[in-house]
């Protein structure tokens, strides 16, 4: 397993500390870890469209077919931006053997217990050699591009997935580091959830529920828990929020006491009336998305949408 810089223990808990500080929790940071993945992984099971509804399912694998033949014959390097447990990327492998003498494979997640489970749930596709985890925040990895043609041939025909990233992300942070990764001929599938309907704020309301569940409370306040915060310090709220334009879901933990943790050997106080950022997730529109992309040069060429609009995948390439 390959660590990138950007993982280094002591500059990741630095910012860490900084974020709760300022009362925001970067995303990365509620997959970190064994016990966060594990009740990740439950949220994923139990709530995940792409799990549970037959519908969604069929729209990546739609997208999956789609993006076959181009190089076909010959070899191709599957590149997982943000795998979380692999589960996507393992059910697009088996086609692109159909079409492709050799893959390899490169589950890449700021979670080293999520690149884990990811190759653990390749192995039953590719053999282990033809599996290179990496481990990376992608927010911070200006040398992604160096370092992958460093572990695949840069001659190697390349597919990037990016599934379910787009909301956690601003996409001005996240999109120009996409742009720089990618080269000419590589292809990019990506996932983000989508507000229904023709009203945006209304489709957001309309799924707003879907997100106020038992496990995911508990991947989020398990969070809180692992500073040291009980979970009776406060309550945890959702709600909507607009940033320049873009609508996305919120929840807020507002603590009702105060409450002093200890991060990694200095004092992170939580005072009680303020409130804790702890997790945010972006709904697009098919032409918000598009017009997001556009700005940073890529081009929608293919879409496969779900039954209900709330789940779309991309197919996008650089203009
Ligand atoms: C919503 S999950 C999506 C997982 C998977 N792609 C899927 O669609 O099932 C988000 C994933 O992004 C990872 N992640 C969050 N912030 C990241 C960052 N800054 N760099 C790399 N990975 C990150 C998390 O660890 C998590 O596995």
């Amino acid at each position: 397993m390959i660590v990138h810089i950007s993982h280094a223990p002591a500059a990741v808990q630095r910012q860490l500390i900084d974020s709760l500080r300022i009362g925001q929790v970067p995303p990365k940071f509620l997959y970190d870890g064994e016990r966060q993945t594990e009740k990740w992984l439950a949220v994923h099971r139990a709530h995940s469209p792409s799990r549970t509804d037959a519908g969604v399912q069929s729209i990546y694998d739609l997208a999956f077919d789609e993006s076959l033949g181009q190089a076909a014959g010959e070899s191709v390097c599957l590149v997982g931006l943000g795998c979380g447990g692999g589960q996507k990327d393992t059910r697009y492998l088996p086609r692109l053997k159909s079409v492709h003498p050799v893959i390899d494979y490169v589950p890449c997640d700021v979670s080293e217990a999520m690149v884990k489970v990811a190759r653990k749930a390749a192995a039953a596709e590719l053999p282990l050699e033809r599996i290179h985890p990496l481990v990376c925040d992608l927010a911070n990895a200006p040398d992604l591009g160096q370092l992958l043609d460093a572990i695949v041939s840069p001659q190697t025909k390349r597919v990037f997935t990016f599934f379910g990233m787009i909301p956690n992300f601003e996409p001005d942070v996240i999109l120009p580091h996409l742009a720089a990764t990618l080269r000419d001929g590589d292809l990019l599938l990506l996932s983000a959830n989508l507000a229904p309907g023709d009203d945006y704020r209304r489709g957001v309301e309309a799924v707003l529920p879907q997100y106020d569940n038992a496990e995911t409370c508990d991947w989020l306040l398990s969070f809180l828990e692992g500073l040291g915060v009980p979970r009776t310090a406060g309550q945890l709220r959702f709600g909507i929020e607009e940033v320049d334009g873009l609508l996305r879901i919120i929840a807020d933990f507002d603590f009702v006491e105060t409450h002093k943790s200890s991060v990694a050997g200095e004092s992170v106080e939580f005072a009680a009336g303020h409130s804790l950022r702890l997790f945010f997730s972006y709904r697009h529109t098919e032409q918000i998305l598009a017009k997001c992309l556009a700005k940073h040069c890529f081009d929608v060429v293919g879409s496969q949408i779900d039954f209900s609009g709330e789940e779309g995948v991309f197919r996008v390439k650089q203009a």
